[in-house]
């Protein structure tokens, strides 16, 4: 079981706020990289690339962030080798199998967002039924986007809520971005403070466009497999020491 710690257990920097983020996003890059410089098929990355959502799952839980997003899949990933795919899909079941129980005993609510028509129909299943795991009192959302893509999803938003002015339920000006917010799969959940990317890319590769406008960024040149807790915990520290203003003063 999950330790429960609501106070901030990093030490905040001068002037820095002592909350921990209520939204973390990540988006866990480099597993190939590692498999490649052991001289190991990428698949063997992507594996130990799930022992680092479990630590960093549990390590996010016990600091008090409210909601993690990992991008486990996005929309583009479909361009990889057939047997990757497939691989990256396996690991997904059997995380789903295994693990989704345990994750609601320590309180930690799984939620998917992406496109999931384009998903196999036992995995759509798999998934539903891990959203539907009983939760021992919410202390963490985990939500993972899966065959997601900011584009994609800002399109279907726009789509549907064309469709219900064309049906005459919504008045065009009073699409807000409240409105248009509740549109998109995250239904205006809150909006992610802080977006971490691992591996020494600097892009967004069509992770959360409209949710993340404001969010702080973090990159790190540390591969996924390599990213655990101290990492995790060091870029709430990053965090906490920066000044969000919003565009005010
Ligand atoms: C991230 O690692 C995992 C997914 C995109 C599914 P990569 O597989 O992109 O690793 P690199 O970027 O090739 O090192
Ligand atoms: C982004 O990583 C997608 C995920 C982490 C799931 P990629 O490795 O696919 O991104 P690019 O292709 O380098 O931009
Ligand atoms: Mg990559």
């Amino acid at each position: 079981m999950l330790k429960l710690r609501p106070q901030t257990p990093f030490a905040a920097g001068e002037g820095a706020s002592s909350a921990p983020p209520r939204h973390v996003a990540i988006i866990m890059d480099g597993n190939g990289r590692w498999a490649k410089a052991r001289g190991l098929p990428r698949l063997a990355g992507h594996k130990r690339g799930v022992d680092s959502v479990r630590e960093v799952v549990r390590a996010a839980a016990e600091a008090g962030v409210g909601r993690l997003t990992l991008y486990a899949f996005s929309t583009e990933n479909w361009r990889r080798p057939e047997e990757e795919v497939a691989g990256l899909m396996d690991l997904l079941r059997y995380y789903l199998r295994h693990e989704a129980r345990k994750l609601g005993r320590d309180g930690i609510r799984l939620r998917f967002i992406g496109d999931r028509a384009g998903l196999a129909s036992d995995l759509q299943m798999a998934m539903a039924s891990a959203e539907a795991v009983d939760c021992a009192g919410e202390r963490m959302v985990l939500q993972i986007a899966l065959n997601y893509g900011g584009r994609a999803e800002i399109l279907a938003a726009a789509r549907r809520l064309a469709r219900r002015v064309a049906e005459g339920e919504l008045c065009a000006e009073n699409i807000d971005e409240g409105e248009f917010s509740a549109a998109l799969t995250t239904k205006g959940d809150p909006d992610p403070d802080l977006v971490i990317r691992t591996s020494g890319e600097r892009r967004i590769s069509n992770f959360l466009l409209w949710q993340a406008a404001y969010a702080e960024y973090i990159f790190t040149p540390v591969l996924w497999p390599d990213f655990g807790r101290e990492a995790f915990l060091a870029a709430l520290e990053e965090y906490g020491a920066r000044e969000r203003r919003y565009g005010g003063v």
